[in-house]
């Protein structure tokens, strides 16, 4: 089947959209893979009940199992934490991998090959960003280069030797040197001058010249997760202003995504046990040089929810290194509240604040791996930091003092998302303020738990909620309808004509197949949660209550279209033709 651009492919990759999978396939995928095999090739499924199986719920802890495990459905949901989502979910939440990579993943284990198809918007774009990275690739060795040959090299290695970096780390790290001058790189690469504008190592003169960005700066290419060099860092060498020179953000350079030292770390340890995340170049690679080999640096910005998101795929701990004096402490507040709600069960995020006037790199040179380590034993949890800053700021010994602790505390622990460590954080703050913790209004366990959310209990089903739940449980319920449905004023029927259509088109799909075709959009999250409400139908009335609430909607329409017909007549009367219809529809109602 031949397949077109748009619709039919999904975007593999969200950041620069460099290839992408046909939709087809992933049908396919869903189809041939059972996720309870995938499921118990990673935790152990018990149970069965009905056509469920149990388990305890591999993303939050717990002691009796609220995971469950549908084989018709090829559906997964946590009773407890709300997790849930199909197969390829399963592998993007319990292995930490991209969608791509959850993809590759699931062909792999069926032996099927994943088509892949080097298109963005235009497959014009993709080329010109395929030539970005081979361009910044070859503008690296020319950098590298001119540290071995450059009449005035001498100069930057020593230097370079002076802080301690060895010739290896600075080939791991691809370290080169941009000379003084205003256009060896635009020398160099003359032909490309567009592709290097683009990006960001020209600027462009008022007259319509060009000149290098970087001038005798040492030079450390900045790579993305997967190795191709997206920018750079240039440091001037020793004394002079500004310090650091960055690349600015281009079409496959975007600061508040990218962690300098985060492919290099990737490459050094098969599994990252933490990471530590530290502020500048020269910390990531002179911690690298004392093997720890697991730090990386945001790119003078400061730490993004995007960039932990990255992060907690690779590790479950992350150590935050500060300066110790009050603009550090100000810095690690702001990076507490960005984690805040990625505060999932079974993560862990410490701070550490360093000795007054010292960085990561002067540190590690004084102190020596093991003594540096042990600092980073010391860092304090983040429940420590919480509430030794929230009580700083607050004074709990008067009852004004504490209301206000109380009530700080509480509007950020609504952030976290509910679970074990919302709970033992919510417990912690009681304690501290020496209330009962029911007094907490943001009580987590009632308030914000998916238990409490859960469509269970949710107001009594329409009858478009009904239908749709129903679909979305059973998609072949759709080959039961047979005339097409009239359009009714609902919300949700919309949503419920797309369900209804792609149950229809593909007659075998799953839940977890249908729900694919809604990934990251609001109508996914909806849907999600009707598959898995209690409809409390039994099986064998489920096809007869399905037509049924059919059939009324095909009443509401009619109903609808009558109502609008008698509002019409009574403000600006009716044609002739419209009169007929009218008594068509009321005499066909009885
Ligand atoms: P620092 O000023 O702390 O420098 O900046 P550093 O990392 O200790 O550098 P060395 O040890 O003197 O070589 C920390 C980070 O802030 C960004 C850079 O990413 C730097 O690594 N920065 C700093 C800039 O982007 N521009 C600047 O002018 C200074
Ligand atoms: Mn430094």
């Amino acid at each position: 089947m031949a397949l077109s651009a748009g619709e039919g492919w999904v975007r593999a990759s969200k950041r620069f959209m460099a290839e992408q999978i046909p939709r087809e396939f992933i049908d396919q995928l869903l189809n041939r893979i059972d996720i309870v095999d995938l499921i118990d090739s990673r935790i152990t499924l018990r149970k069965k009940t009905g056509s469920n199986f149990f388990a305890c719920c591999p993303f939050h802890n717990e002691k009796s199992p609220s995971f469950s495990v549908s084989q018709p459905k090829q559906f997964y949901y946590c009773f407890g934490c709300g997790a849930h989502g199909n197969a390829i979910d399963f592998l993007m939440q319990y292995d930490r991998l991209h969608f791509p990579e959850a993809i590759e993943a699931l062909a792999k284990q069926i032996g099927m090959e994943v088509p892949r198809q080097l298109t963005t918007r235009s497959p014009e774009k993709a080329a010109a960003q395929q030539s970005l990275y081979e361009l910044l690739d070859q503008v690296t060795k020319f950098y590298q280069n001119q540290l071995r040959q450059h009449t005035q090299a001498q100069r930057v290695v020593d230097y370079l030797k002076n802080r301690g970096v060895s010739g290896t780390i600075a080939k791991d790290f691809g370290i080169g040197f941009a000379p003084p001058g205003w256009d060896h790189v635009l020398q160099a690469f003359e032909k490309n001058k567009l592709q290097l504008l683009e990006a960001g190592m020209l600027i462009k003169k008022e007259d319509g010249g060009f000149y290098d960005r970087f001038r005798d700066r040492i030079m450390f290419p900045i790579h993305d997760r997967r190795g191709r060099i997206i920018g750079f860092g240039g440091r001037i060498i020793d004394q002079g202003e500004p310090k650091y020179l960055n690349s600015p953000e281009t079409p496959i350079f975007q600061k508040g995504h990218e962690l300098y030292g985060l492919y290099q770390a990737l490459q050094a340890n098969r599994q990252l046990q933490r990471i530590i995340v530290v502020e500048g170049y020269m910390d990531v690679i002179a911690l690298f040089q004392h093997e720890i080999s697991y730090a990386v640096a945001t790119l003078g910005t400061a730490t993004s929810a995007n960039h932990l998101e990255r992060l907690f795929r690779h590790t479950s701990e992350i150590i935050f290194c500060f300066d110790g004096d009050q603009a550090g402490k100000t810095a690690a507040w702001r990076a507490l509240q960005v984690t805040l709600p990625l505060m999932h069960d079974g993560v862990q995020v410490r701070f550490m604040f360093l000795p007054d006037g010292e960085d990561p790199d002067s540190l590690v040179r004084k102190e020596g791996k093991e003594k540096f380590e042990e600092h980073m034993q010391h860092a304090l949890t983040i429940a420590d930091f919480f509430f030794h800053t929230l009580a700083a700021q607050t004074d709990i010994k008067s009852t004004d003092g504490r209301a206000r602790y109380v009530k700080l505390a509480t509007d950020l622990l609504k952030q976290l998302p509910a679970g074990i460590f919302q709970q033992m954080m919510m417990e912690e703050l009681a304690k501290r303020a020496r209330i009962d913790v029911s007094q907490l209004h943001a009580k987590p366990a009632t308030q914000n738990s998916p238990a409490k959310r859960s469509p269970l209990k949710a107001r009594p089903p329409s009858v478009l909620r009904m239908v749709m739940t129903l679909l979305v449980q059973q998609p072949a319920l759709a080959q039961l309808i047979t005339e097409p449905l009239p359009k009714v004023e609902m919300a949700g029927f919309e949503l419920l004509s797309q369900v209804i259509e792609k149950a229809k088109q593909f007659p075998d799909i799953t839940t977890g197949g249908l729900l694919e075709h809604w990934r990251d959009q609001e109508e996914g999250k909806q849907l999600a949660r009707l598959a898995q409400v209690e409809h409390m139908i039994p099986e064998k009335g489920i096809e007869h209550e399905f037509l049924g609430a059919i059939q009324n909607l095909h009443k509401t329409a009619q109903e609808q279209l009558i109502e609008g017909l008698l509002s019409k007549a009574a403000q600006i009367g009716l044609s002739s033709d419209e009169k007929q219809e009218l008594s068509g529809l009321i005499s066909s109602k009885k």
